[in-house]
């Protein structure tokens, strides 16, 4: 037995507590929603990507249900042998319709949809150009392309410009601007409309990764790019936040790039069909977020957002500003940020803290997020329990 091994990983467990950076998993023991029950009691929860309030919807836990009953537990097989039901196919259509492409490809999670989506379509003579937030598994993705890298200073449009600049001068055949549609850890959304002005400037093409905006940001809650009021050539996104919460990614694209992408995305070809009970609810949390119903979801998450924001600005907090329901806290050091979260629980909200390596050492927060399942009520005692706790523990 190489136990020097097991003494190496004990270690660095050891060094990631002692630095307050180890990262607790909190067992829930109810269903996913604004009140969950955790240790045993009722709290009010503030950090689930449950953007429209459908991940514990009676009818969208009865669409998945259903689809389990017609289709069986999964198809024991990746989509190309024997693992392509009609419900994948009517899932493909559906986002495809509902955020405005020819149409959609899935995958088991939008990790594996950014990490499928560079390698088949962009080789050496190819340049990605890559915001420098990105999320991990866009950053993973780029990564296993041969292509040639550039990274730009988050949003920053000067710094983009240079990077296309000099993937053209270096004689790229194509180029890529990746980006997240909305920044998962800050809350930014991105500038998706100077990016298709330099995009058209320089003939790139666009990636955006909208996991933090389909179904709630623009117009019907198509996405970022909607919401900047220009077209994109790929989007990735999940169904595993506001579009039900439960899990599997896709990429939205023109017919040919998707047909490209089923012969080639290697997480497609190597691994298991999504199963029917994600794609029964997925279907009726699309069914829900395009029609009517989700227009006043939207008004009301996007109202809740605006409530927290000023009553926590109010009350003395450094928030990163902007308008998305993704509300970051800033408290600077990680301990903190995992105290601020322990007396927050203690106070019946539940919030967790951020630190490295999720966020720059030394930007530790708490993250908070908003639901259109939010009533006023719970914003406004969720603000209470920020303003004692951060009062107790000296951040205001
Ligand atoms: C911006 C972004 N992209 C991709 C993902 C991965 O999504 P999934 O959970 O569907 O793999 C996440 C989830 O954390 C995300 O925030």
């Amino acid at each position: 037995m190489n136990m020097a091994f097991y003494d190496r990983v004990s270690a660095e467990l050891a060094d990631i507590d002692a630095q307050g950076l180890t990262k607790p998993e909190r067992v829930i023991a109810s269903r996913q929603g604004p009140v969950i029950s955790v240790n045993g009691r009722d709290v009010l929860n503030f950090c689930a990507n449950n953007y429209l309030g459908l991940a514990g919807d009676e009818r969208v836990v009865q669409a998945g249900i259903k689809a389990q009953e017609k289709w069986g537990a999964g198809t024991a097989s990746v989509r190309f042998i024997c693992g392509t039901l009609e419900i994948h196919k009517e899932l493909e259509r559906a986002i495809a319709d509902y955020l405005g492409f020819e149409d959609a490809i899935l995958f088991a999670a939008a990790f594996d949809a950014n990490g499928g989506i560079f390698e088949p379509l962009f080789g050496a003579e190819d340049a990605i150009v890559s915001d420098s937030l990105n999320h991990a598994s866009i950053i993973d993705g780029v990564r296993l392309s041969k292509a040639q890298r550039y990274r730009f200073a988050n949003s920053d449009m000067a710094d983009l410009e240079a990077k296309l600049k000099e993937a053209r001068a270096a004689g790229a055949r194509n180029i890529i601007i990746a980006t997240d549609g909305a920044f998962s850890m800050d809350g930014y959304i991105g500038k998706i409309d100077q990016i298709r002005a330099l995009a058209d400037q320089y003939e790139a093409l666009i990636m955006v990764d909208d996991c933090h905006a389909t179904g709630f940001l623009g117009p019907k809650g198509k996405g970022s790019f909607a919401h900047c009021g220009v077209e994109v050539d790929f989007v990735t996104g999940t169904f595993g936040k506001a579009l039900g919460g439960a899990m599997g990614g896709f990429i939205c694209a023109r017919k040919n790039v998707v047909e490209l992408l089923k012969q080639r995305a290697r997480p497609y070809l190597f691994s298991n069909a999504l199963a029917p009970a994600v794609c029964g609810s997925s279907l009726e949390a699309i069914r829900i977020a395009s029609g009517e119903e989700g227009d006043k979801l939207r008004t009301q998450l996007f109202a809740n957002a605006a409530r927290f924001r000023s009553a926590m600005a109010e009350a003395g907090f450094d928030l990163l500003p902007g308008e998305h329901p993704i509300i970051p806290v800033m408290l600077g050091d990680a301990k903190l940020a995992q105290d601020m979260a322990a007396r927050l629980l203690e106070l019946g909200v539940y919030v967790i803290g951020f630190s490295f390596p999720v966020v720059p050492r030394g930007q530790a927060r708490i993250r908070t997020q908003m639901s259109a399942a939010h009533t006023f009520e719970q914003i406004d005692a969720a603000v209470a329990a920020f303003t004692q706790a951060g009062k107790e523990l000296g951040v205001i």
